[in-house]
């Protein structure tokens, strides 16, 4: 049999099976396949946790086009492969899939897994299932799994889980005895609430053997947004006390960065996300930014294209200046992290931009500025009814937000241009506030008050907030696959700040604090 060229054609297979489906199809059951390098690194990192004498009883229960059959093929000899099982429910993967396998040995069936009675026990289970979304399974569908699965995880899977959480489950009873199990999946199992199911699974029924979690931007499939780990366990019940190996980025092979982790401290942590790049003890012990700062989103105008404008857009409207606020344009048009202010507070920048805010009931406007008042009339038919506009009163009214002195851009994408940070941290001098695309940090009266006495030491503080780690930042920011990152304000009020502490209490920056967190 030649391995290279049954995977070269098995490839071929797999682009053509996909191509003739549309992504709206594939995302409806988890149509997305394993990379071939990706495939052979797992089976070789769980090759490795098997005595290597033993023979191989494998599983996939979601095999696509057999990746990891495949995989298998490559790193293990074929006598030492006793029997390999794979299900799969789509028969426009599976039909020709069969053809290609024939005379492989491999037991390819087609079926829903979820609905199988257990058959022979596997002592290598390997799975890509599908990461098919709640909403995508009917209402009975959802009922019979989490009735299915309560057994396995020993409690009940949350409405909100998606079906690879039940393949888990249920994939339990197919596991001989200390057999090996390798699951790549989401990361978002390890900080959401459903999650919880799968995390007690992980520590209570099993011996969780290790966690790889991929760098966010090193999405693993081109062609699905997930942020993905692979998660290792033996079918064993846990020992009294153990450790599990967390590695993060790099290759499973060579992570960047590896820690053990007690398994008493994830039974206490409830984000496995902070593993392995920050353990508990750093994140929970010393000031946070929360401390410093209160923090908001910024305002959420109810339609920018209609409230916000240029001064040319302003002045060819012949709206009053009285009614225009300064706000700042999106953090791409920001050239610089300090923003600069004209006398009267606007930004000196490129193009400044400024948001209608007029509180003035509709006769009023009417009967004294007639000019605004048609532009308001023109937003009438198109943005009073927006969700945000219709609940407020007037339609046209905003949020009476004070400008804050530093800002930080709400979303970002980390590995991006110039290896930039995905959140950037501004200095506002301007009279400036912002829109929903930043969090915008006032200072809470311990940090005013320092800075009414000592005006340059909000300087210090923002070039403090600007050496925070990238990881610490991510850590607490939400990832999503793709490296696109968001931060709500409570995520970036938990980030460590000791060193604003040690600014305000010494006067002074501390030159190793600071140089220390670059
Ligand atoms: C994420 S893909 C993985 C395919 C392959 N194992 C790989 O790694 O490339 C998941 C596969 O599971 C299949 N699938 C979805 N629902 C299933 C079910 N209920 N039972 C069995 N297979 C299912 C999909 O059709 C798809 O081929």
């Amino acid at each position: 049999m030649d391995h290279g060229k049954l995977e070269a054609q098995r490839l071929v297979l797999q682009a053509e099976l996909d191509a003739q489906k549309s992504q709206v199809e594939r995302n409806k059951l988890g149509q997305f396949a394993t990379p071939t390098a990706l495939a052979r690194e797992i089976l070789s990192a769980s090759l490795g946790l098997l005595p290597p004498d033993e023979t191989i009883r494998f599983l996939d229960p979601a095999i696509g086009t057999g990746a990891f059959f495949s995989a298998l093929l490559a790193t293990a000899s074929h006598a030492r492969i006793a029997k390999a099982v794979g299900y799969e429910v789509d028969a426009h993967y599976g039909s020709p899939a069969i053809e290609l396998w024939r005379g492989t040995g491999l037991d390819y069936r087609m079926g829903d897994f979820t609905t199988q009675e257990p058959g022979e026990r596997a002592n290598l289970v390997i799975c890509n299932p599908p990461y098919v979304r709640h909403h995508h399974m009917t209402k009975e569908k959802k009922i019979s799994l989490q009735d299915a699965s309560e057994h396995t995880f020993g409690v009940r899977v949350a409405g909100l889980a998606g079906l690879y959480t039940y393949f888990l489950a249920l994939s339990h009873a197919w596991m001989a005895e200390n057999g090996i199990a390798a699951w790549l999946v989401p990361s978002e199992f390890m900080d959401v609430n459903y999650g919880r199911a799968v995390k007690k699974y992980l520590l209570g029924k099993v011996t969780l053997l290790r966690i790889h979690r991929f760098e966010p931007h090193d999405a693993q499939f081109n062609d699905a947004l997930v942020s993905s780990s692979v998660i290792w366990f033996r079918n064993a019940p846990p020992p009294p006390t153990h450790h599990v190996e967390f590695t993060f980025g790099g290759t499973l092979a060579d992570a960047r960065v590896r820690k053990m982790i007690a398994d008493t401290d994830l039974a206490d942590e409830p984000k496995w996300t902070h593993y392995p790049v920050s353990g508990v003890r750093i994140q929970r012990s010393g000031a946070r930014i929360g401390d410093f700062f209160k923090i908001h989103r910024g305002i959420a105008t109810g339609d920018n294209k209609f409230f916000l404008l240029t001064a040319e857009q302003a002045s060819a409207r012949g709206i009053p200046a009285q009614f225009l606020r300064p706000i700042l344009p999106s953090p791409r048009y920001l050239k610089d992290s300090e923003i600069p202010a004209e006398t009267d507070g606007t930004p000196k920048i490129e193009k400044p931009l400024f948001l209608l805010d007029c509180r003035l009931p509709p006769e009023e406007v009417a009967a004294r500025h007639p000019a605004l008042w048609a532009y308001l009339s023109s937003g009438i038919p198109r943005v009073s009814n927006r969700y945000l506009c219709a609940h407020r009163s007037p339609w046209y009214r905003q949020e009476n937000r004070p400008p804050a002195p530093i800002l930080c851009t709400y979303m970002g994408r980390s590995g991006g241009k110039n290896g930039k940070a995905p959140f950037q941290m501004i200095l506002n001098h301007s009279k400036a506030i912002a829109a929903n695309v930043y969090l915008m940090l006032y200072p809470k009266p311990s940090l005013q008050s320092a800075i009414d006495e000592r005006p340059e030491l909000l300087h210090k503080v923002w070039q403090f907030l600007q050496t925070v780690r990238l990881e610490e930042m991510l850590d607490e920011g939400r990832v999503y696959g793709g490296g696109l990152h968001k931060m709500e304000p409570k995520e970036l009020a938990n980030v460590g700040a000791g060193e604003i502490a040690e600014l305000i209490s010494l006067g002074k920056p501390q030159r190793r604090s600071l140089s220390a967190a670059e």
